[in-house]
């Protein structure tokens, strides 16, 4: 028996300081979209999740449905008992949606049609009178929402203004960084962190996140989330799903 047990604690219980990794499954979905059949399903992907470890399920439902479509959203909610954080566009299309399927969080992102990826952060400071009831709805309804940043002072001063929650803090800087740039990205997004927590937001960070740059962002002991899509899915096709998240997971607690 472990000390945790004999102190009656569930053991799968999270304990506390660990860091979650929510897995974006996505690009299943852009996998099977790509000969318009029902193979490979995101459903199975979300169900291998659950049995790796992952601590969650981020999707994004974007306006041109390139990869997660609405009826899997019903589908892989009811999948595992994962908490589902939907990605949207502060759009009354997507708010609809969310407050329709009610997911445990929402990440408000920006949204440009023509894109590849979500290319960076949301304007939280420019956008307020925007963002505003849609946040506000959201919370209304009981979702914790989430907004994805740059990580700078005023977009963290904008997401207080706004009550959101949480911020998440988009990576992809830190991740495209060159040598001579990544301490210093990586520096900004612990500051932000750091400065997040002392405003009483939760801060995740996620975006371009690979085997070999998950550590240091790990290793910031204030994030409590991070959302990694892409390269899990890339991974996948050479070592399978459940292994590819497996080591993600040991990697983040082997930076704690
Ligand atoms: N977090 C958010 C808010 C995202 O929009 C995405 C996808 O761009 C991710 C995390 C995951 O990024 P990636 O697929 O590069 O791991």
């Amino acid at each position: 028996m472990t000390l945790r047990q004999a102190r009656g604690e569930r053991v799968d219980a999270p304990k506390p300081g660990r860091l979650r990794l929510g897995v974006n499954i996505d690009h299943v979905a852009t996998i099977r979209n790509a000969r318009g059949g029902a193979h490979p399903d995101p459903v199975r992907a979300a169900e291998v999740v659950a049995r790796a470890g992952g601590d969650g399920l981020t999707v994004h439902l974007r306006e041109d449905r390139r990869h997660i479509r609405d009826e899997d959203l019903e589908r892989i909610q009811a999948a595992t008992g994962l908490p589902l954080n939907l990605e949207m566009a502060a759009t009354d299309e997507m708010l609809e949606i969310a407050l329709r399927h009610r997911p445990h969080a929402a990440c408000i992102v920006p949204e440009r049609r023509e894109e590849r990826t979500t290319e960076g952060g949301l304007d939280a400071a420019g956008q307020h009178n925007r963002l505003a009831p849609i946040v506000a709805r959201l919370s209304d309804a009981g979702i914790r929402v989430s907004l994805f940043i740059t990580p700078e002072p005023r977009q963290i001063e904008a997401a207080m203004k706004l009550g959101a929650p949480v911020v998440e803090f988009h990576t992809g800087e830190y991740a495209h960084a060159g040598d001579a740039e990544v301490a210093a990205e990586l520096t900004r997004i612990a500051d932000m962190a750091a400065l997040a927590v002392k405003n009483g937001i939760e801060p995740h960070a996620g975006h371009g996140l690979t085997y070999e740059n998950v550590q240091p962002i790990a290793a910031i002991p204030q994030l409590a989330e991070l959302n990694i899509g892409h390269y899990l899915i890339g991974e996948a096709i050479f070592c399978g799903l459940e292994a590819s998240v497996r080591k993600m997971r040991t990697l983040m607690d082997e930076a704690r």
